[in-house]
């Protein structure tokens, strides 16, 4: 087989990055190691900056989108009971996010891929990333555990294979570095059939750790609440899960979360990641294959639906302009706002949540800071800048 780029990976990065290079006319094949069934169904982030809303626009991938999703231009944080709004729209010239699962994204993106006559190989297995450091690198994969091996000769790779996959370790241990922090709690995330509880989402702040509420549909909720990182779901009941988020985001004036079914629930780890540079020869990083951000700052999905705009801007350069500027340049371009994203969520991470470690003096900085945040202006305008996206910066 043959193509101009081999994509490993059809999450967000993988699927995005094949239609804006399918936009340039540029070929390539996504291979996924799950079925499909398996990526449409799985539940991950929610929140889309203005940047990703903008670009599915642009891709005219936007009407289910349109039709399901839901503009929010404000989040509130809620804290000592009370409730303060950070207008987000009014605070940014008019920027908004959407409320949109990544699921459905995902769908979209697929379903659309497909319709084009686009390459994707579902359930793939043993995929090996093969001479990176020459200009005819290739991915060697089975379409089955038991089929033979098949190669795909290809000028470039996309390492989308988010952050268990074998792209980023396809790259010699010597030319990267390697930056973690693991946070001491995790999230339990569950799906709840019942009406919205509020109409936008709620980042609380509590003495017994942080909850979080946001929405699906007018029929179906997502919620979260702080735990430890070491906690098994088996020891909460749903019970125990309503009395925590009742607890936790009970106000002065009486506000309580909508209850219903409980139809799915999970706890997922929180760490931050960057591995540096993002590229190597002609592989290039992109997505949760190259850094993880904690979930605080819904920033997991955008940052990965950036990193394929800068790589299919770089892959269009070469091939219409003979030009490798943008392509020697992705990393750059990419981890500055990589390290920008970061900051954020680790900075609302530090602000919203309880830690192990914190002492009295600790607790009531972390209060002062979030008084601050949402009495000034500035407090309020630098969240609000954040949390609809900053732009990509190509310039050097
Ligand atoms: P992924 O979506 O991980 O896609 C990578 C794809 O590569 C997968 O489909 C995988 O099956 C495939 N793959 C892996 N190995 C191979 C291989 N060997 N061969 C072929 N294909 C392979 N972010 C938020 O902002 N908010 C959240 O609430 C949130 N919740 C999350 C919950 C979970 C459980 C996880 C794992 C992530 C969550 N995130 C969240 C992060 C966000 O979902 C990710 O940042 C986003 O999915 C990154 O997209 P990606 O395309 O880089 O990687
Ligand atoms: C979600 O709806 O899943 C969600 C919302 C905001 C976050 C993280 C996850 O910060």
């Amino acid at each position: 087989m043959r193509t101009q780029v081999a994509i490993i990976g059809a999450g967000p990065a993988g699927l995005m990055l094949s239609h804006l290079l399918a936009r340039d006319g540029i070929m390539s094949i996504v291979l996924e190691s799950r079925t499909r069934q398996a990526i449409e169904e799985t539940i991950r982030a929610g929140v889309l900056e203005q940047g990703t809303v903008d670009l599915l626009h642009e891709l005219k991938l936007a009407d289910r989108m349109e039709q399901i999703g839901e503009r929010h231009g404000g989040i509130e944080f809620r804290f000592r009971g009370r409730g303060h709004r950070i207008p987000m729209r009014d605070l940014t010239g008019g920027n908004e996010v959407m409320i949109y699962a990544q699921h459905e994204v995902i769908k979209d993106l697929v379903a659309a891929r497909v319709q084009q006559g686009g390459e994707i190989v579902f359930g793939v297995s043993d995929v090996q990333l093969h001479d990176l450091d020459t200009d005819r690198p290739r991915v060697s994969f089975r379409r089955s555990p038991e089929a033979p091996t098949e190669f795909i000769a290809c000028d470039f790779i996309a390492g989308c294979d988010g952050f268990h996959g074998p792209s980023r370790s396809s790259i010699p241990e010597n030319v990267r570095t390697e930056y973690h922090k693991t946070f001491p709690m995790g999230w339990l995330g569950i799906l709840v059939e019942a009406p919205p509880s509020s109409e936008e989402l709620i980042y609380c702040n509590h003495d017994r750790g942080f909850a979080l509420v946001s929405t699906r549909s007018p029929e179906v909720q997502r919620m979260y609440i702080q735990v430890d990182a070491q906690d098994d779901i088996a020891n909460w009941p749903d019970e125990r899960i309503w009395s925590e988020l009742r607890s936790r985001l009970a106000t002065e004036d009486g506000w309580a979360p909508i209850e219903g079914p409980i139809i799915q629930k999970s706890i997922v780890g929180m760490r931050s990641f960057v591995c540096s540079p993002m590229q190597y020869g002609r592989l290039f990083l992109a997505g949760d294959a190259a850094h993880i951000v904690p979930p605080t700052g819904a920033k997991g999905l955008n940052l990965a639906v950036s990193d394929a705009r800068v790589l299919a801007a770089a892959i269009g350069e070469f091939y219409q302009d003979s030009r490798t500027d943008l392509l020697a340049r992705y990393s750059q371009i990419c981890l500055r706002r990589v390290w920008k994203a970061e900051r954020f969520s680790n900075f609302m991470t530090q602000l919203l949540h309880r830690f192990p470690e914190h002492s009295a003096f600790d607790r009531e900085i972390q209060l002062a800071e979030l008084d601050y945040m949402t009495s000034s202006v500035h407090g309020l305008s630098t969240i609000a800048e954040n949390y609809v996206g900053l732009p990509i910066e190509w310039g050097t």
